[in-house]
């Protein structure tokens, strides 16, 4: 099947089952994403040939408004033979490497904090993505394949780590956490994500995480750590905020790095003040956004910002960025899962 885009701007193959946004991506051509999921909105596009089959029709990136003017969203649509498409492209590009779809063997497990867990996939083929890149997981037993985001670097020997979080009641992290055994194969597809570690910053980094939102801010540190803390005079300010003392990680992992203390520093606060007082916390006590305004003040504006984390996090941390430190879009870097 052939997508023609934009009255023939691009052209591209889909494989069968492959959604618009994934087969395009694939091909190098650089749609506009973040979650892949149906979750964002930024996919939306207009089938103006053709015919595609719908994956889920009440998906909150579309509004009420977009689906009057029978809009879709790229990452929600499979072809059902050749389609011509209207959508504008992304003009930061793509990701230098386009994502695969492959078999991953569980290989280990360990746990981070009473919830959180490791989880370590194996490829046959180097794992290859930039940091802060996530990929797409599908699970037995659930009809749909789950994002998780990479903790670790690319590599040779084909690890991919994902940090989990046990939701209550969550069919994915279920099957993560109580079904999958080492030795177990799932289905990879990645990597996907536009908010990766751009190796040309000039500027200091913030790194601002909540629960498994831990996974590719680590990933973002390390690579940052392996190269630009290294190269030159930069800094990585890392800000983990949990609700209770016994939901804080990422300290241990920061330390092995070996980046000396003054380039690349941990800050960590708990939002809940009576866990806090419960278990002797002496820390910050608050949202994280607060310890972030409290630690950097006006030097954030000249810093380039990565975040990942739960929904309330993001939707805090934003007016804070864009509205009182007025830093601009394309030097704050998060995927909107929601
Ligand atoms: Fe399609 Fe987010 S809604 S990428």
């Amino acid at each position: 099947m052939t997508v023609s885009l934009n009255g023939g701007e691009a052209c591209f193959e889909v494989a069968e089952g492959d959604t618009l946004l994934r087969a395009a991506l694939r091909a190098g051509v650089a749609l506009p994403y973040e979650c892949g999921v149906g979750a964002c909105g930024c996919c939306r596009c207009e089938v103006e040939q053709g015919q595609v089959e719908v994956l889920w029709a009440e998906a909150p990136g579309l509004s009420e408004r977009d689906r009057r003017k029978g809009r879709q969203l790229a990452c929600q649509c499979r072809p059902q033979g050749d389609v011509a498409l209207k959508m504008r492209l992304d003009p930061r590009g793509t990701a230098p490497t386009p994502p695969r779809r492959q078999t991953a063997t569980l290989r280990a497990v360990r746990p981070l904090t009473h919830d959180l867990r490791e989880f370590v996939f194996q490829t046959e083929t180097p794992a290859a993505f930039e940091p802060g890149q996530y990929a797409f997981l599908g699970l037995p037993g659930l009809a749909r394949e789950r994002a998780y985001s990479m903790a670790n670097l690319a590599n040779a020997a084909g690890e991919w780590h994902f940090c989990v979080r046990r939701v209550p009641g969550g069919e994915a992290s279920q099957s993560l956490f109580d079904t999958l055994r080492p030795g177990d194969s799932v289905a990879l597809d990645g990597p996907y994500g536009m908010a990766w570690l751009r190796p040309d910053v000039v500027r200091d980094i913030v790194c601002i995480a909540g629960g498994s939102g831990l996974a590719p801010m680590l990933s973002v540190a390390r690579g940052a750590a392996a190269t630009l803390l290294r190269e030159g005079p930069r800094r990585l300010d890392f800000f983990y905020g949990g609700r209770t003392p016994a939901d804080l990680c990422g300290r241990a992992e920061l330390a092995a790095l070996g980046v000396p203390g003054e380039r690349l520093r941990y800050h960590a606060a708990v939002s809940d003040a009576q866990a806090a007082a419960t278990a002797g916390w002496t820390g910050a006590v608050g949202p994280i956004h607060a310890l972030v305004e409290q630690t950097l003040g006006e030097t954030l504006a000249e810093r380039e910002i990565y975040l990942a984390g739960p929904p309330g996090m993001v939707e805090a941390l934003l007016p804070l960025l864009q509205v009182t430190h007025r830093i601009p879009p394309e030097r704050i870097h998060f995927d909107r899962f929601f």
